[in-house]
């Protein structure tokens, strides 16, 4: 039987993420009105940390409380791996006694490596590349609020960074334009503008971009790392605040999204984030119910039932 991963919005098909979505949406409402769904009793989850969290660590512990599991949180400077036990080793000895393990890091290599090497299901909790179960949560909070993101159009201001990265991946596979305004040296990575091409609009003028969007949406201009180069980003990035006046240019109807920790002030007014078209808080609590769709579908069997790998 396949192992399936996920660790990019590539790892599942269109359809796989679609039923993960309205599986979401399912479990949000059951749990909203006291259902007890415990589909992962006696399962364990390991979640190694090696960035902070407090949305990604919290809402995979408290759903695997709710399933009926157990979540085991490691930091690698208390490991092994901290002392340089190989990451294929660790990956190998973890998969002898959990059910599935969940990795923030910097490096994505290394989440690729440990799932090449584990022998249950590995998802990414973050990397400097992509943060793909934030954009669950996301296409699942502009679901309930708007109703189906394909065809919509999106306007991601800022930084070119792991979050645009994911909803660079989620225009390709819910299909939705997304206008992407970053500083000439900020831009996302070449081969994924590349790959969604047909989806993706570059428009340095922030403005511009966010003109009759449906969305508007952006991170911090420095992310987990990046603290020794925040003095220069604060500076390169000044341009691309998503102020009232951005906000203006979208449609009337149109909501502001950030994956949270946000700056006010910096890469978002408060006006903006604590105003009424802002989805934060909703998003923020998607991530729970977002992430159980995914344990279930990756720990409790449907997605072995699908697998089909290329
Ligand atoms: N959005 C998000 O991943 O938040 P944390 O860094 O708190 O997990
Ligand atoms: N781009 C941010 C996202 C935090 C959830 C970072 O990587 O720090």
């Amino acid at each position: 039987m396949t192992v399936r991963h996920f660790l990019s919005l590539m790892d599942l098909s269109p359809d796989e993420l679609r039923c993960l979505i309205r599986r979401a949406i399912e479990i949000k409402q059951g749990l909203k009105v006291g259902e007890v769904r415990q589909p992962l009793v006696n399962r364990t989850l390991a979640m190694i940390f090696d960035k902070s969290s407090t949305r990604t660590r919290l809402s995979f512990e408290v759903a695997m409380t709710q399933f009926g599991g157990n979540a085991v949180f490691l930091s690698p400077g208390s490991t092994q791996l901290g002392r340089g036990e190989p990451v294929e080793d660790t990956a190998r000895v973890m998969s002898r006694m959990v059910d599935g393990v969940v990795i923030r890091t910097s490096s994505h290599a290394m989440v690729e490596t440990f799932a090449r090497y584990a022998e249950v299901p590995v998802i990414n909790g973050l990397t400097d590349a992509f943060h793909p179960c934030q954009l669950l949560a996301d296409v699942q909070t502009y679901h309930e609020m708007r109703g189906d993101i394909q065809g919509c159009r999106v306007a991601w201001i800022g930084d070119g960074n792991n979050m645009c990265h994911s909803w660079i991946n989620a225009a390709r596979q819910f299909r939705f334009s997304l206008t992407i305004s970053t500083p000439a040296e900020f831009r996302p990575r070449e081969d994924l503008l590349t790959a969604a091409r047909e989806f993706i609009v570059l428009n340095d003028d922030p403005a511009i971009a966010a003109e009759d969007s449906d969305v508007v949406v952006t991170d911090t201009w420095a992310s987990m790392g990046q603290e020794q180069d925040k003095a220069r980003r604060l500076e390169a990035f000044e341009a691309f605040r998503v102020d009232r006046r951005i906000m203006e240019k979208a449609k009337p109807d149109a909501v502001f999204m950030h994956c949270l920790p946000a700056y006010r002030g910096h890469e978002v007014t408060a006006e903006v984030i604590d105003g009424p078209q802002s989805l934060v808080w909703e998003q923020a609590e998607n991530r729970l119910h977002a992430q159980k769709a995914l344990l279930e579908f990756l720990l409790a069997g449907s997605g072995a039932i699908t697998a089909n790998k290329e």
